[in-house]
């Protein structure tokens, strides 16, 4: 069943927990993600990031995931992710995504502010959420597509606690990605989170926290970032990883000829039990 973020979110904060918020560029990744929840029975976000347009196109996956959302037996939120441009939100709407994130983090503030409130305009005549970021990152969104960039090179753009009470003021968005020591892709050396801005952050804004780079952070980690405030994790490059690691194996074994449709099953497999993981931890399980 379709929920939008905001709705989907309010059934994280009431039982403390996160909602994993796992990338799609398949449909193997579209299954791994739905059967993982619903054998757990949670509520997932399932979010497709233009950046994976390299792979295949919003306007083929989308309908596909807002259709399958539909049809699933736990609550999904269809999430556009890092939306830089309001063509990209508004063709993500009219496909039937309920949630749009409008990442304006590369712009100055104000540019941000206010393509944001664009960006919330427009979803509001969907019925759908925004999330919008400010902060950064490290601009290397997945693994697959280059090594995040670390430390020090990001700690001077990590999210201010009193710019973002005044973004979220002037926006009205529904959640705000923050930047407190994560990144995507790949980690080179041990993360160091921030948790008291998180804290902070979460106080003064009053709407959930969501955590980008979410593979490679550990499990503890992750529970100290719920207790903080953090309601959406976005995760991706360990469930892509996973899928194509167990691939690997098995082609390894394979003797004679490797069918494609084997390869795809397996893919889904690894990936849903991956994702499985990361929800069991997520939702304390
Ligand atoms: P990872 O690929 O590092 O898990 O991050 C995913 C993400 O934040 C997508 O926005």
């Amino acid at each position: 069943m379709l929920f939008n973020l905001q709705q989907i979110l309010e059934l994280a904060d009431a039982k403390r927990i996160a909602i994993g918020a796992f990338n799609v560029n398949t449909l193997q990744g579209i299954q791994a993600v739905l059967e993982a929840a619903e054998e757990l029975k949670q509520p997932v976000i399932l979010q497709y990031a233009p950046v994976h347009g390299a792979f295949i196109d919003l306007d083929l996956l989308g309908p596909i995931m807002v259709e399958l959302a539909e049809k699933a037996k736990v609550p999904v939120c269809v999430h556009l992710d890092h939306g830089e441009e309001l063509s990209v939100l508004h063709q993500a709407l009219e496909i039937g995504f309920t949630s749009v994130m409008y990442d304006g983090s590369m712009l100055s503030y104000e540019e941000n502010v206010a393509y944001t409130r664009l960006a919330v305009e427009m979803a509001a005549e969907y019925g759908a959420s925004v999330e919008a970021e400010i902060g950064a990152m490290g601009r290397e969104e997945f693994a697959s597509l280059g090594e995040a960039q670390e430390g020090e090179a990001i700690s001077g753009s990590y999210t201010d606690p009193d710019q973002a009470e005044d973004f979220v003021d002037e926006t009205g968005v529904d959640a705000l990605a923050c930047s407190f020591g994560t990144v995507h892709g790949l980690y080179l050396t041990e993360p160091c989170l921030d948790f008291e801005r998180i804290k902070e952050i979460r106080d003064r804004i009053g709407i959930p926290v969501v955590m980008h780079g979410g593979s490679g952070i550990s499990a503890e980690d992750f529970g100290r970032c719920i207790a903080c405030g953090v309601r959406k994790i976005n995760y991706y490059t360990y469930m892509a990883k996973a899928g194509g690691e167990y691939v690997k194996e098995m082609l390894s074994r394979t003797e004679g000829p490797a069918f494609f449709h084997d390869i795809s099953v397996w893919g889904k497999e690894a990936m849903k039990e991956e994702v499985k993981k990361a929800i069991q931890i997520f939702s304390d399980l």
